[in-house]
């Protein structure tokens, strides 16, 4: 071995590159029983493991979650707005919940941190999805309005904002593989409906966040992952890129970020989704192990969207924390490379601060950083909240030579 493989290995990034983790408010704050996702959960024919229930108590261990961010050294934090706190009947708006999320975007500027607000993260409220959710005619109007409400209320604080988060996944989970409310298996004709909904619903509230008051980046955040064709499965992938992601990439224009959420790797056969690759072990999502994606999916999305982008999600479902460390480090060499050729990568978020709220797989999923105790809500910071705090204090990751 030589002494120069054996050296560490730096990889620096760019001067005011943003370092965060990214959270949920369904995942995160307990007690969100207005929306479809309540519901949902206490549904028995639904397929979900558990129900949310009171999550991590974020609605009440706000503070404290933010202070866990600041001392990680981050510079944003990425949550949502629910929408049913904030409209709990259509039309009625609530100013204590405006307040609450108002006192976080506050807290974050206290400590230093962008606030980057997400205004829909697949919940919605129930008296929308009881006439249709995201299939009623006026759906987009109605988020637009809701979007206005808040921003006219918080605006000055927003850091940045993320108007849907995963559409692509509201559509696939909800009206094809009928595993996310409201648990439609391949309709076609719904799914195609209900993606032109939220395209048209993003590019209404775009409006609305521009008009102020704040002056922020906006964007959109699509799921991405690296999707490869098997022998004779080219037509079919590219299909899948077109309908599953390009569709949203292309509705960024004129948008300042595009947000990459990318997990893992997907095949595509002569027939369709093929199996993963045996030879490449899987994460507790029953995922490939494949961090990498990054790189693939910032590149797509910078190439499709003309956009700057931003790593708005990224992280591995673990028990190992050991594990989750080596993933982020290969998923940031995957960025870097990104950087090195020149594409605009403006910042990474891990997902997630919190072990939280899997949707239909409950709490199994250990995505965190900080590990939350059942029962008492108290949060354990993990090895890799260090880890990931010491790199984004450096800009730097550091890797050992081999
Ligand atoms: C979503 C999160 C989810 C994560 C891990 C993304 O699809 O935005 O809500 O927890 O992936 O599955």
């Amino acid at each position: 071995m030589t002494p120069a493989a054996d050296a560490a290995h730096e990889l620096n990034f760019p001067d005011g590159f943003t370092w965060g983790v990214a959270t949920a408010a369904h995942q995160i704050e307990g007690g969100n029983v207005n929306n479809d996702w309540w519901a949902w959960e206490h549904d028995p024919t639904s397929g979900t493991l558990e129900p949310s229930g009171d999550a991590c108590d974020s609605f009440h261990r706000w503070r404290e979650d933010i202070g866990l961010v600041a001392d990680m050294g981050l510079s944003a934090y990425r949550f949502s707005l629910e929408w049913s706190r904030i409209e709990p009947a259509e039309g009625e708006f609530s100013v204590a919940a405006l307040e609450h999320y108002r006192r976080m975007c506050a807290a974050c500027h206290g400590h230093g941190i962008t606030p980057v607000v997400t205004f829909h993260h697949f919940t919605t409220p129930l008296w929308l999805a009881q006439r249709g959710g995201w299939e009623s005619p006026d759906a987009p109007e109605c988020f637009a309005r809701f979007v206005t409400r808040a921003t006219a209320y918080l605006g000055d604080l927003v850091g940045w904002a993320c108007t849907i988060n995963e559409p692509n996944v509201v559509s696939v989970m909800g009206y094809f593989q009928g595993q996310y409310p409201p648990g439609v298996k391949e309709d076609f004709a719904r799914y195609g409906a209900v993606n032109e909904a939220m395209v048209r619903a993003h590019r209404l509230a775009v409006e609305v966040l521009r008009a102020g008051p704040g002056d922020f980046p906006v964007g959109f955040t699509v799921s991405m992952a690296e999707i490869v064709a098997n022998e004779g499965g080219e037509a079919l992938r590219d299909a899948a890129e077109e309908m599953l992601e390009n569709v949203f990439l292309r509705a960024t224009e004129g948008d300042d970020f595009v947000g990459v959420q990318c997990y893992t790797r997907m095949h595509f056969g002569p027939d369709g989704l093929a199996p993963n690759d045996p030879s490449v072990r899987l994460t507790q999502m029953g995922d490939e192990y494949w961090p990498q994606a990054v790189e693939h999916t910032v590149r797509r999305a910078a190439a499709v969207s003309g956009r700057p982008v931003v790593v708005t999600e990224n992280g591995i479902a673990t028990a190992d924390d050991s594990e989750r460390i080596a993933f982020v480090t290969e998923a940031l060499h995957s960025a870097h490379r990104c950087l090195a050729e020149g594409i605009d990568l403006r910042g990474y978020f891990v997902w997630s601060l919190l072990d939280n709220f899997e949707w239909h797989l409950g709490y199994g999923p250990k995505f965190g950083l900080v590990a939350v105790a059942p029962g008492t809500f108290e949060r354990r910071p993990k090895p890799s909240a260090h880890w990931f705090g010491e790199v984004a204090r450096a800009n730097r990751v550091v890797t050992a030579g081999s």
